[in-house]
């Protein structure tokens, strides 16, 4: 029988421990051995979890119990949770995390400290698609020349709302923290920080890439408003919170900001708390994974499959995907300025004569040539609203015009941008 202690049983502990329960009969057939979830620790003792396994408040019940074989650890954070996993790994114990914010900070750490012992983590990226399975196994034999996708269902669930029902951004940030959707802080998931996390760890698959959030750009949802679904509605886009890794020559972009799609792309008809992964590779094309990216049951599926694969024994694949560092295929991290794409620009102003003509002569200097164009007029009719599209033009050239525009007199706020995929 393998032993299973959880440290952290909220949403996604409680669903653990049910399906481990539940679904025993199938989950014995397929791992060989009885898989029993026997202990669970809690910040809060006093609120009812409705499992039936013991809890205590104290990580060390779980640490040093030897007869535990698994930890499995859902408490969330960076470093707290990261010297919990050290010990637990210290103590020859597995462990199974879907703590992506450690991850993101120190997986190459724990890979270290690893050794031997299995670490799973299929359930930090994408919730119930088995994304790093697919990208470390599946793929193994190609190049990843790109990885594209919605990986927080958090704020697809909120901009599908958005979009669709036109229902307000507070109003809605809150059905999804209700639906158990949103990170204990959800200003991890509208931040984009979240999906910047997912991101760094499945490029460290793809690429070997050793980046910190710091290091790239990140973008979140929280400047998007009705004008923003205004003008994609009319051009037949959706707005999707975009998570893209790019690898072109020696060098990658990594970076997640909203972005305006197409409508008739696959990834625009992604709706919901849903998720979807595009991995293109070098030899096999385009592949593409989809499903439920958040909530209990659906990162709890991808948990215990992490905690089967350890009870077969089968847990032996590089924890990051790369035995032996690419010795003659060094990869450089984009700078975020050096990014070429289409975008799309909000700017409020006085409704004014020669307002137009400056902000077309500021684009024109940073060689940015207009793509279509709207004028909205507030109420007021003192003030317009002025949203554009561009052509494809460097990062760096579309920041100093928004910059030069925002001097402008007559703008009202500093501009807001969404980048066209
Ligand atoms: N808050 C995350 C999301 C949970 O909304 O995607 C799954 O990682």
């Amino acid at each position: 029988m393998i032993k299973v202690g959880i440290i952290g049983v909220g949403t996604v502990g409680t669903s653990v421990v049910e399906i481990l329960q539940k679904n025993r009969d199938i989950i014995t057939a397929r791992a060989g051995k009885e898989i029993k979830p026997v202990f669970g620790v809690v910040k809060n003792l006093a609120k009812n979890r409705g499992v039936d396994i013991p809890l205590s408040d104290n990580v060390d019940d779980i640490l040093n119990d030897e007869s535990i074989d698994i930890v499995v650890e859902l408490m969330g954070g960076v470093d707290e949770a990261f010297e919990v996993v050290k010990k637990a790994l210290s103590k020859g114990k597995a462990v199974v995390t879907a703590n992506k914010a450690m991850l993101a900070y120190h997986r190459y750490e724990l890979q270290h400290s690893a050794n031997r012992q299995p670490i799973g983590f299929e359930a930090s990226v994408a919730g119930g698609i088995p994304i790093i399975k697919a990208l470390r196994e599946g793929l193994s034999a190609n190049h990843i020349e790109s990885i594209k996708g919605i990986m927080n269902g958090t704020c697809n669930y909120m901009l599908t709302k958005m979009m669709n029902d036109g229902v307000e951004f507070d109003e809605i940030l809150k059905e999804a923290q209700e639906l158990g959707y949103a990170e204990a802080d959800p200003s991890f998931d509208i931040g984009g920080y979240d999906a910047a996390h997912k991101l760094l760890i499945l490029a460290s698959i793809a690429y070997g890439i050793d980046a910190k959030p710091e290091d790239i750009l990140i973008e979140g949802i929280e400047n998007i408003n009705k004008e923003d679904i205004f003008f994609a509605n009319e051009f037949d886009y959706n707005i999707k919170l975009l998570t893209i890794a790019k690898k072109s020559g020696n060098s990658v972009e990594l970076r997640v900001h909203p972005a305006l799609i197409s409508k008739k792309e696959m990834i625009a008809k992604v709706d919901g708390v849903m998720n979807a992964v595009s991995v293109v590779g070098d030899r096999v094309g385009e592949t593409m994974y989809y499903g439920p990216g958040a909530g209990g049951d659906a990162t709890a599926s991808a948990v215990i499959a992490d905690i089967i694969d350890i009870a077969r024994d089968v847990n032996n694949s590089p924890m990051l995907g790369f035995k032996k560092i690419l010795e003659n295929d060094i990869l450089r991290l984009k700078n975020s300025d050096e990014i070429f794409t289409k975008y799309y620009v909000r700017i409020e102003v006085e409704d004014k004569i020669g307002v137009l003509s400056q902000i077309s002569t500021i684009l024109g200097e940073e060689s940015i040539s207009i793509g279509s164009f709207l004028q909205k007029q507030s109420k007021s009719s003192k003030y317009a609203t002025l949203l554009f599209s561009t052509h494809e033009c460097c990062e760096k050239n579309i920041q100093n015009a928004i910059k030069n525009i925002s001097k402008c007199k007559f703008v009202k706020n500093y501009p807001s941008m969404i980048r066209i995929e």
